[in-house]
Formats: C-alpha cells, sequence, structure tokens
C-alpha cells in the first residue's frame, strides 16, 4: 500500500484543517506543516499554540522549518522535539523572490558548500530526524545532482522532491527523467511530489518509478479530498455521496475559523482561500469561485455557499 502525505500549502492545510481532514476524508497517512521561519525573534508561546499535541489531533504531523542558519534551525527543531515531534522537515523548495533573495528555501539548492556546512553543524546537534523537502534547483534543474552526493554523506529520514526548478514556480512540467537520475544517486528514500491529481497519474508514476512507495500530494489532493482513498483503492464514491462530504466538511470548517478570526473579512478572506483548490470535482467549479469571491460578508458568505451546495445536490 503506498504511504500517501499531504503536502505542506501555506494558509491551506493550518492545524485546523489537518485536524478536520480525517474526520471525513481516508487513506492520508501523513502531513508536513507549512514552513515555520526560524528566526531569533519566534516566541515559544505560539509555537506551542499550534504545534501542541493537544491542539493537533488530526493527520499525524511533521512540522516544516524554513531557515539559512544551522543555530536558529536547531534551536526551533529541538523546541518542536521536546513537545514530541521525532521528525523535522527543512525547506528547501520555497521559490518566492523575497526567500530565495534572502538564501533560504530554493535560494540554497545553488549552494551546495553552504548546504553541506548547515549539514556539518545542524546534524549534530538535532535532537529530531531530518527530513528535507526541495526542488531539482533554482534555475538550474541539474543542481540536485551535486546536491544528492552532500546528502548521501548525513543520516537524514528522506528527501521529498518535488521535480521542478524554483524558477518554474507550480508551472510548466514536471522532470520525470532528472527525478528518476536522483532515485538512482540517493541512498536515502525519496518521497516523489508533485502534480498528481488523478489515481491515474498516481498509477503512470508508481509503473515508472518502483521502488517510490511514498508520495506527497498538495493542490490535487485539496481539490479532491477523496483521491488518496481512491489511490489505495477503494471504490470512487456516488458524486452526491462526495458533494455532502464536502458540504459537511466545509461547514466544519467554517465554524472552526469562526471561532479563531474575527471581523467578518477575516473568515471570508480565509474560505476564500478553501475555494482556491477546493471542489475540483464539482460541476461549475469556475462559476462557484467567482460567486465566492464576490463575497465580503461572513452573512453573504453563507447565503452563497448554502444555494450553491443546495444546486449542486
Ligand atoms: C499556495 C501554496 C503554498 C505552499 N506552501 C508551502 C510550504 O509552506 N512549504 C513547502 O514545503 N511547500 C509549500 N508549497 C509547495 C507544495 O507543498 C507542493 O510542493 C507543490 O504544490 C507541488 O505539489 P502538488 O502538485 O501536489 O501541489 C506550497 C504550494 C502552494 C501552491
Amino acid at each position: 500500500m503506498p504511504i500517501l502525505y499531504l503536502a505542506p500549502l501555506q494558509g491551506m492545510t493550518d492545524r485546523i484543517y489537518r485536524n478536520l481532514f480525517p474526520l471525513y476524508f481516508k487513506g492520508v497517512d501523513l502531513a508536513v506543516a507549512p514552513f515555520l521561519s526560524a528566526t531569533k525573534s519566534i516566541k515559544p508561546g505560539s509555537l506551542l499554540r499550534d504545534y501542541s499535541p493537544d491542539q493537533n489531533s488530526g493527520i499525524s504531523t511533521i512540522p516544516q522549518i524554513m531557515s539559512s542558519g544551522p543555530d536558529d534551525f536547531t534551536r526551533l527543531a529541538n523546541a518542536l522535539f521536546d513537545i514530541g515531534y521525532g521528525t523535522v522537515n527543512w525547506n528547501l523548495g520555497c521559490p518566492f523572490r523575497m526567500v530565495v533573495k534572502k538564501g533560504r528555501g530554493a535560494g540554497m539548492l545553488c549552494r551546495p558548500d553552504r548546504i553541506e556546512a548547515f549539514l556539518e553543524k545542524a546534524v549534530p546537534a538535532l535532537k529530531p530526524k531530518l527530513s528535507i523537502k526541495l526542488r531539482l534547483g533554482l534555475k538550474d534543474p541539474d543542481e540536485i545532482l551535486e546536491l544528492i552526493p552532500v546528502f548521501n554523506r548525513f543520516p537524514l529520514d528522506e528527501l521529498i522532491i518535488h521535480p521542478r526548478t524554483a524558477v518554474q514556480m507550480y508551472d510548466g512540467e514536471v522532470d520525470l527523467d532528472r527525478f528518476g537520475k536522483c532515485l538512482d544517486i540517493s541512498r536515502h528514500t525519496v518521497v516523489y511530489n508533485g502534480d498528481i491529481d488523478t489515481v491515474r497519474t498516481h498509477r503512470m508514476l508508481a509503473g515508472r518509478f518502483g521502488s517510490v512507495d511514498r508520495w506527497m500530494i498538495g493542490r490535487g489532493l485539496l481539490g479532491n479530498p477523496f483521491l488518496a482513498e481512491e489511490i489505495k483503492g477503494r471504490i470512487e464514491r456516488p458524486y452526491k455521496e462526495k458533494v455532502q462530504i464536502l458540504r459537511a466538511f466545509h461547514d466544519h470548517l467554517f465554524a472552526e475559523y469562526s471561532q479563531i478570526l474575527s471581523g467578518p473579512a477575516h473568515i471570508t478572506n480565509k474560505m476564500k482561500e478553501f475555494w482556491t483548490y477546493s471542489g475540483s470535482f464539482l460541476k461549475n467549479r469556475e462559476k462557484i469561485r467567482k460567486s465566492i469571491n464576490k463575497t465580503y460578508r461572513r452573512d453573504q458568505y453563507l447565503d452563497v455557499v448554502r444555494t450553491i451546495f443546495d444546486d449542486l445536490l
């Protein structure tokens, strides 16, 4: 049976999302949380609020840290270990300009020397196991081929590879040939991540990469949260049943977010983010998203969503 991970999507796969998801959808084994920035100013209080085990009853989660400084990284990683996290993930894939400019996320991929120096310092000081999520390179997709021999010298838990460069952002083709090369030369467990949005795509990838049994899915799973159970071979549910379950999940999320977000625009903005990818399997999906994007007040949003779901059922 494949092991399926929910990918981190900042602003979307937060604690509340990960807590409620398994109440409605099956098949996801693990999640990596959206990144925390390791800076000296991070307050243990805020860390504990979002990461304390009693606030994280949902999908079993690996926290992710973005940092180019091994000391800041280790401090935060060890604090997470102390509250119960046996593994942390290092973000080497974030493609956003502000992050890259500071030499963090994918901005480090072109610097194997800095990555090696980071690992030399951090690995001996880390209490949790270390997993790394990365892209093929910043601009050059061959950068990863220089990094893997470096990673091979350290005891890492796994490499999660999204086979795009940072300049590709989330568009263009995933580079399966280079992903295959990475598999050939890595001594670590490799998790595949990128563009799995149907059972058929997963089957194609699983057929091509027989040694991979861990798959991370982001947008495809947010769009169709039944995808994990469909990949695991359970029969596809009837359309109406899927709509009903999505509606119940949506209503539960709305109720939970309402408790922590004050102000009418905060909750509608949060739900607009939810609808960025959600419900890709729904009929009239684009029309739905457009009408939701025109709502600015809580009651107006609820009216629009009620009508949408009533019409779909
Ligand atoms: C809006 C958005 C936010 C993301 N936030 C993160 C993040 O915090 N950490 C991370 O490692 N990747 C992040 N990613 C990348 C995803 O985890 C994933 O690697 C990417 O979407 C490709 O997988 P997919 O095609 O299955 O979605 C983000 C992607 C998107 C679209």
